[in-house]
């Protein structure tokens, strides 16, 4: 017997592409159509002739939003309106389809699709953050925007999200920021990393189907969709991936883990004591130590270098899978843009030009998932 899908539409130019999901899906699923009276306006009139969308009360008897909400085994919000994310966050139900979301008791999958600027937007990004409690997040992706824009706001094609709610795909931590080593009781030692790169991998997995574990440095902000879990320290980070590495498939250690470990001063420095001297002791290789107690899981490293050199020795004595290496003469830290060599064990895999850290993470996830 076939399960009931109940896909809710919303008023993007994306709301186009929900027609080629209909089609992809219609063997599989009873579906059910509800829209907003926004999302009406881009579909197809062939579509709407040969499909009962409900996008009103005024037009049906009952309460369908009831009747809908039990009836639906899967609920597909595709596209999702910044709107509509912001009107469910808040349990506001002035519409039909707002009002059957507020009903459904399981987790409803949104992709989201808007501009960047509007995605970014830190309203939309605390909604997002807060409905990942209960809903699953599909994308949304980098990539062809309205009006000829490229940015971060694409709609996920059909397929990637049947991916999503078809299958469940591995688990994969993907860690990012700079880590923070305390000197004293108030400073440290950080640097420069972003964890722009980090972020970017992590939005290509999730809108792939991974389940993403994002370990970040408390520094940077979350991927609002993954499972975010914050560090400060090295050692944090390390503890934070022992602990959540249950079931993980591949790491991608995108971190920028300080090399060295200084003594700390339990206390705030002064300077009333004059001249200090602060004794600096190497580091833990978290990835050859994670790769000694765990052979299974694949790592992929990354080399902020200083030259082009394809460190061969670096990832053998590391024992990692792959190596990214970026040059940051080019690149430097924080930087949108990226040009990366990946390495296996012994061969060049990949080389890319000069291209946006989004772009970049489309080659890294293509060239070390398969
Ligand atoms: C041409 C056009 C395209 C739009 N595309 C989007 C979009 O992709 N994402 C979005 O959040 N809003 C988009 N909007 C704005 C929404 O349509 C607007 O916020 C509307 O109130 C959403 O209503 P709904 O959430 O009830 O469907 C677009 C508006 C226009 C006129």
């Amino acid at each position: 017997m076939k399960n009931n899908l109940l896909l809710g539409i919303t008023g993007s130019i994306a709301a186009s592409k929900t027609e080629k999901l209909y089609n992809s899906l219609k063997d599989q699923y009873n579906i059910k159509f509800v829209s907003t009276s926004e999302g009406l306006k881009y579909l197809d009139d062939n579509f709407k002739i040969n499909n009962n969308i409900i996008s009103s009360w005024d037009n049906e008897t009952g309460s369908p939003h009831i009747e809908l909400s039990r009836w639906a085994d899967k609920f597909v919000i595709y596209p999702a309106t910044a709107n509509f994310i912001s009107k469910l966050n808040n349990g506001i139900s002035d519409d039909i389809l707002s009002a059957t979301a507020l009903m459904y008791k399981d987790s409803i999958y949104i992709a989201p699709a808007m501009h960047e600027e509007m995605y970014i937007n830190e309203v939309t990004q605390e909604n997002i953050l807060e409905l990942s409690k209960k809903h699953i997040f599909c994308g949304p992706k980098y990539g062809k925007l309205d009006i000829g824009d490229e940015g971060l706001g694409r709609l996920l094609e059909p397929d990637e999200l049947i991916n999503i709610i078809e299958k469940t795909k591995e688990k994969i931590i993907v860690t990012s920021g700079p880590t923070f080593e305390n000197i004293d009781l108030v400073r440290g030692i950080t640097n420069s990393s972003s964890g722009k790169q980090g972020r970017a991998i992590a939005y290509e997995l999730l809108s792939k189907g991974y389940d993403v574990i994002y370990i970040h440095s408390d520094l940077i902000n979350p991927v609002p969709h993954a499972r975010n879990i914050t560090y400060s320290s090295s050692d944090d980070l390390y503890q934070s991936i022992l602990k959540n590495i249950k079931d993980v498939k591949k790491i991608y250690m995108t971190s920028a883990v300080s090399d060295f470990i200084p003594e700390k001063f339990n206390k705030k420095m002064s300077r009333e004591s004059g001249e200090l001297f602060l004794k600096l002791s190497p580091n833990i290789d978290i990835i050859k130590t994670i790769k000694s107690q765990y052979k299974d899981i694949k790592v992929i490293g990354f080399s902020a270098q200083l030259d082009d050199n394809l460190n061969f020795e670096k990832i053998n004595t590391k024992n990692c899978d792959y190596l990214v290496i970026n040059n940051l003469k080019d690149n430097y830290f924080g930087s949108d843009n990226n040009k990366i060599f990946i390495i296996d064990r012994d061969k060049l895999i990949y080389e890319s030009s000069v291209e946006n850290k989004n772009i970049i993470a489309q080659h890294i996830v293509k060239n070390t998932t398969s």
